[in-house]
């Protein structure tokens, strides 16, 4: 069956291009990232505001809720702040994820089964608001049925390992990938994927049952310094097709 992939651009990394000067350089303006990623064809744009803040800022936060053009993705760890924050300022969807403050990037999936009450009633909260909530999980069966367990609209799968892996690994881990994408959907979740995705991948995830959205940064914005933003999603648009 022939299925629509959203493309969401996350751009954490044009931020954190700003914050490498402490924040004073009023360049790259993300606003006119965020507008080049939709003119090329993102239906989404996910940000993640960390708790230490190293590239997006609550003012970006505050900036894009008001001014983006498209659907608007708050990544967020579970925490009574970071649940204010989303509240306040209503993104479209909010993604769950889990976060250590000496990580280089978000290594693994949310531990559903582990934190299932505090990530239910968050989820209660954000959703009477009119949120919509994915949970970024490793493609694991017992984190999904937790999942739908606790009322989430949709999960993301983590696709990093899978990204990274080679020979048997990387076939076990799609095989895993799969699994996972069709429980999620017997279970009436949306499957969303992302993690370390380039075009080499995003070819071969689009084979995915039932997937739903991507959402891809670090190499989109790594592509943009050879050839401009707009090209560089663009050709991650027809990819995806
Ligand atoms: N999805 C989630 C939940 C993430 O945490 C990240 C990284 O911020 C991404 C997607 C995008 O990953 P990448 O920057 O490697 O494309």
């Amino acid at each position: 069956m022939k299925q629509k992939i959203r493309l969401g651009v996350n751009v954490d990394h044009v931020a954190t291009l700003r914050q490498v000067r402490g924040g004073k350089a009023p360049y790259p303006n993300l606003l006119e990232m965020v507008r080049e990623s939709v003119r090329a064809g993102a239906v989404q744009i996910t940000i993640h505001l960390r708790e230490d803040k190293r590239h997006i800022q609550p003012h970006d936060l505050v900036l894009l809720s008001e001014k983006c053009p498209v659907d608007l993705n708050l990544e967020m760890a579970v925490t009574p702040q970071m649940v204010r924050m989303a509240n306040r300022y209503k993104p479209e969807w909010c993604c769950f994820v889990p976060e250590k403050r000496q990580e280089l990037t978000t290594e693994g999936g949310l531990n559903v089964i582990q934190s299932k009450l505090k990530i239910q009633k968050a989820i209660a909260k954000l959703q009477a608001r009119g949120v919509e909530i994915s949970l970024f999980i490793a493609p694991n069966l017992q984190q999904v049925k937790a999942a739908f367990e606790v009322g989430a609209d949709a999960v993301e799968f983590h696709t990093g390992h899978w990204v990274l892996y080679q020979g048997r690994k990387k076939q076990n881990e799609w095989k895993k990938l799969k699994q996972a994408a069709v429980m999620a959907h017997q279970l009436g979740l949306r499957v969303h994927a992302g993690h370390g995705l380039d075009y080499e991948h995003a070819q071969e995830i689009k084979k995915l049952p039932y997937l739903k959205e991507v959402n891809i940064g670090h190499f989109l914005v790594c592509e943009a310094l050879r050839k401009g933003f707009y090209p560089a999603v663009k050709k991650m648009v027809r990819v995806l097709k």
